[in-house]
C-alpha cells in the first residue's frame, strides 16, 4: 500500500495517528535545520516536516519540485496554524521517507496561479492538469455530466450512441473528412452533431433518447469554440415546443442545483428572436443587466420625434440609430470617451464612430455633438431614452445589422467596465421563434441575389401558420429587390435558443416529420430534388415508414461547464484542448502522413 490517506484529509482529530501520504512535492523551505514540504495529491496540500535526523538521507537523496514521493510518520498539531490550507491545523512529522521517482525541474510552477504563458501549458497539459484550478474544472465537469445523466435517467431518457464515421452533409460548418482505405477516393466525414441519427431514432420508437456525445466542426476558432465538443444531444417523440422546453429547463434547474448550489428560476423567462434583437441587439442577451437599447430610428423608420430632423448629418442621414444608457457614467473623463470611440471603430466592431451625451447630476446635458445638436434636440433624446442626472448616453448610427451588432456588443463592454456581469449570478432564458431562414450573399442561386439557407438547420419545422409562405413562393430573390421584404423573411420556425449569461448553451427545434415538408424544405434551400436524395434520402426515406412528430435540442457541454465554473474559456473545461488555430500542442497534431500511408489510402497531395 502506497498510501493510508490523502494529502487532504487529515485534520486536527486525527492528530497523534501514524499515516503514511504520497504524492508531489509542491514546495521545498528550510528553516535551519528542518526541512518543510508542501504535499499534493489531487484532494489538497499537506505539511511535512523533515527534522534534523533526516538531513543525512535529505543530503544524499535530496527532494525536488514534483518528485514523487512517499512519507510515512506521525500527525501532529502545527504551532502556527494554516487557514487557508482544509489539513492547515496539522502537518506530518517524517519519520521516513522514499522518492519514488524523481522528476525534471517543470517549465513552469505548477500552483494555485502559475507563471507558465498559455502555450507552454498547452505543450505540458499533464503537467497544467496537476493544478488545482484545472482540477477543480474538469471535477465540475464530471459532476456536471453525472447531474446530466441522473436528471435524464429520471425522465426515463435511453442514452444511445451513434457513430463518428458518418457522410458528409451540410450542416453550417465544414465537416471533417477521414479516408476510405477499403473503399479507394470515397471519405467518411466525421459528424457536426447526431442529428439525422436521433430523427431516426424516433422513427426506431425510441422516444426519449440522449447522448453526451463528441460533435467535430471545421469552423474558426473562439474562446467559446472547440473544433472538436461535447453536446448533451437530445430528441424526444410525440411532443410540442412546449414539452421540451419544460423537460429541459427541469434539466438546468437539476444540474446547477446539484453543481453550483443555486436555484435557477421556474419558469425561466422566454423572449421572441424579434424582441431580443430590438431590445438587446443579439439574439442571446445577457440578462444580468438591463442598459436595454433604444430604439430612436431604425430602418429609416423615426421612433424618437425629434430625429425626423437634428441637423446633424450623421444623425440624419443615418437609416439606423440606437443608444443605450450607462447608468452613473456621466463622470466618463474625455479620454476614457475617447478611447470608447477607438473602442467601437476596431475592425471588429465596426462603427464610424460613436455619440454621447453627458446628462451632469446638476442637469445639463453635454454632448460630443455639440456644436450641431441643440440643447432641445440633446434633452428630448435624453428623455427619449429616459436617462436621468448622472447617466452616460452612448448613440451609434449606421445600417441596422452592423449597429445593432455593435450596441449589442458595447451594451455587454459596458456591463463589463461597470462590473455587472458577475460570475456567480445565472441568468438563463429561452429564446423562442427564430426565423427559419437566414439570408447568405454567398454562392447566389442562379436568377437571384444570394440564397436562402436555414437559420438552425433543414430539419426544423416551419411554424405550421406560414407553411404556406414556403411552399407558395420561390425562393429566388430577383435582383434590385431587398432581400428583407421577400416572403421567407417572415417566416418563423418552432425553434427555441437556451442562453445563459449571455451565452448560447443550447439550441433545438421541433422537426419536420413528413416527407413532402422536408423536399418542399430542401427545394427554398435551393437543393434540386436529385441533390436532396442523394444527401439525404435516408432520412427522407426513414419518413415514408411512420416517423412520429418529434422535437430536441442539443446543449454545448463544453459552455454550459465554463458557464458554471465562472469561466470565460471552455478550454479550461477540457482535458486535452485544442489552441486557437486547431492545433494539439502536445501532440503536435494535426502532422504529415508517410508516404507509404498515403499510398496505402490512394491519397496523392496537392502542391
Ligand atoms: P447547434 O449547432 O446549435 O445545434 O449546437 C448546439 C450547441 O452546441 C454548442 N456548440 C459548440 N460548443 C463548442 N464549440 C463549438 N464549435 C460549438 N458549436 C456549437 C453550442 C450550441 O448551442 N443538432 C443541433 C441541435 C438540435 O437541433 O437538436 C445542433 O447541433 O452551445
Amino acid at each position: 500500500m502506497y498510501r493510508t490517506h490523502t494529502c487532504g484529509e487529515l485534520r486536527l482529530s486525527d492528530a497523534g495517528k501514524e499515516v503514511t501520504l504520497a504524492g508531489w512535492v509542491q514546495r521545498i523551505r528550510k528553516f535551519g535545520k528542518m526541512t518543510f514540504v508542501d504535499l499534493r495529491d489531487r484532494y489538497g496540500i499537506t505539511q511535512l516536516v523533515f527534522q534534523e535526523k533526516l538531513n543525512a538521507q535529505l543530503d544524499a537523496q535530496p527532494l525536488n519540485r514534483e518528485y514523487v514521493i512517499q512519507a510515512s510518520g506521525k500527525v501532529v498539531e502545527r504551532s502556527n496554524k494554516n487557514p487557508q490550507l482544509p489539513t492547515g491545523d496539522i502537518e506530518l512529522l517524517v519519520q521516513y521517507y522514499e522518492i519514488l521517482n524523481p522528476a525534471r525541474t517543470p517549465p513552469f510552477t505548477i500552483e494555485e496561479e502559475t507563471d507558465g504563458g498559455e502555450d507552454l501549458r498547452m505543450k505540458y497539459r499533464f503537467l497544467d492538469l496537476r493544478r488545482q484550478p484545472l482540477q477543480r474544472n474538469l471535477l465540475l465537469r464530471y459532476q456536471a455530466s453525472r447531474a446530466v445523466r441522473e436528471y435524464l435517467d429520471q425522465q426515463g431518457f435511453v442514452e444511445i450512441e451513434t457513430p463518428f464515421l458518418i457522410k458528409s452533409t451540410p450542416e453550417g460548418a465544414r465537416d471533417f473528412v477521414v479516408p476510405s482505405r477499403m473503399n479507394p477516393h470515397q471519405f467518411y466525414a466525421l459528424p457536426q452533431s447526431p442529428q439525422t441519427f436521433k430523427q431516426l431514432l424516433m422513427v426506431s420508437g425510441f422516444d426519449r433518447y440522449y447522448q453526451i456525445v463528441r460533435c467535430f466542426r471545421d469552423e474558426d476558432l473562439r474562446a467559446d469554440r472547440q473544433p472538436e465538443f461535447t453536446q448533451i444531444d437530445c430528441e424526444m417523440s410525440f411532443v410540442t415546443q412546449e414539452d421540451v422546453l419544460q423537460v429541459f429547463e427541469g434539466m438546468m434547474r437539476h444540474v446547477f442545483n446539484k453543481v453550483a448550489h443555486v436555484a435557477l428560476p421556474d419558469p425561466f423567462p422566454r423572449l421572441s428572436w424579434d424582441e431580443a434583437i430590438w431590445k438587446y441587439g443579439n439574439d442571446k442577451p445577457d440578462l444580468r443587466f438591463d442598459m436595454l437599447l433604444h430604439n430612436l430610428k431604425v430602418r429609416n423608420r423615426v421612433y424618437c420625434e425629434v430625429l425626423h430632423q437634428t441637423g446633424f448629418h450623421v444623425l440624419d442621414q443615418a437609416e439606423t440609430v440606437l443608444a443605450i444608457v450607462v447608468p452613473g457614467a456621466a463622470d466618463y473623463t474625455r479620454k476614457q470617451l475617447d478611447e470608447l470611440t477607438e473602442w467601437v471603430k476596431r475592425p471588429q466592431i465596426g462603427m464610424q464612430g460613436l455619440l454621447y451625451i453627458r446628462y451632469l447630476p446638476d442637469g445639463t446635458l453635454k454632448s460630443s455633438a455639440d456644436k450641431y445638436l441643440s440643447q432641445d434636440v440633446l434633452s428630448k433624446i435624453q428623455q427619449f431614452c429616459e436617462a436621468q442626472p448622472g447617466d452616460l448616453l452612448l448613440m451609434l448610427a449606421g445600417r441596422e445589422d452592423k449597429t445593432r451588432k455593435a450596441a449589442a456588443e458595447l451594451r455587454l463592454e459596458m456591463g463589463n467596465r461597470l462590473g455587472l456581469r458577475k460570475k456567480d449570478v445565472f441568468r438563463p432564458l429561452w429564446v423562442v421563434d427564430f426565423p427559419l431562414f437566414e439570408y447568405s450573399e454567398e454562392e447566389a442561386l442562379p436568377g437571384s441575389v444570394g440564397r436562402w439557407v436555414a437559420r438552425h438547420h433543414p430539419f426544423t419545422a416551419p411554424r405550421p401558420e406560414h407553411i404556406p409562405l414556403m411552399i407558395e413562393n420561390s425562393p429566388l430573390i430577383p435582383p434590385g429587390s431587398d432581400y428583407q421584404d421577400h416572403p421567407f423573411a417572415r417566416i418563423k420556425a418552432n425553434a427555441y435558443d437556451m442562453v445563459i449569461n449571455g451565452q448560447e448553451v443550447g439550441g433545438g427545434s421541433i422537426r419536420i416529420f413528413q416527407r413532402d415538408l422536408q423536399e418542399k424544405m430542401f427545394v427554398a434551400l435551393g437543393l434540386s430534388p436529385e441533390e436532396a436524395r442523394q444527401k439525404f434520402g435516408f432520412l427522407l426515406g426513414a419518413f415514408e415508414y411512420g416517423a412520429p412528430p418529434h422535437g430536441g435540442i442539443a446543449f454545448g457541454f463544453d459552455r454550459l461547464c465554463a458557464i458554471l465554473g465562472g469561466s470565460d474559456s471552455i478550454r479550461d473545461f477540457i482535458a486535452f484542448p485544442k489552441n486557437n488555430a486547431g492545433r494539439d500542442m502536445m501532440l503536435d497534431a494535426p502532422a504529415p502522413l508517410e508516404e507509404a500511408q498515403l499510398k496505402e489510402l490512394h491519397i496523392c497531395l496537392r502542391k
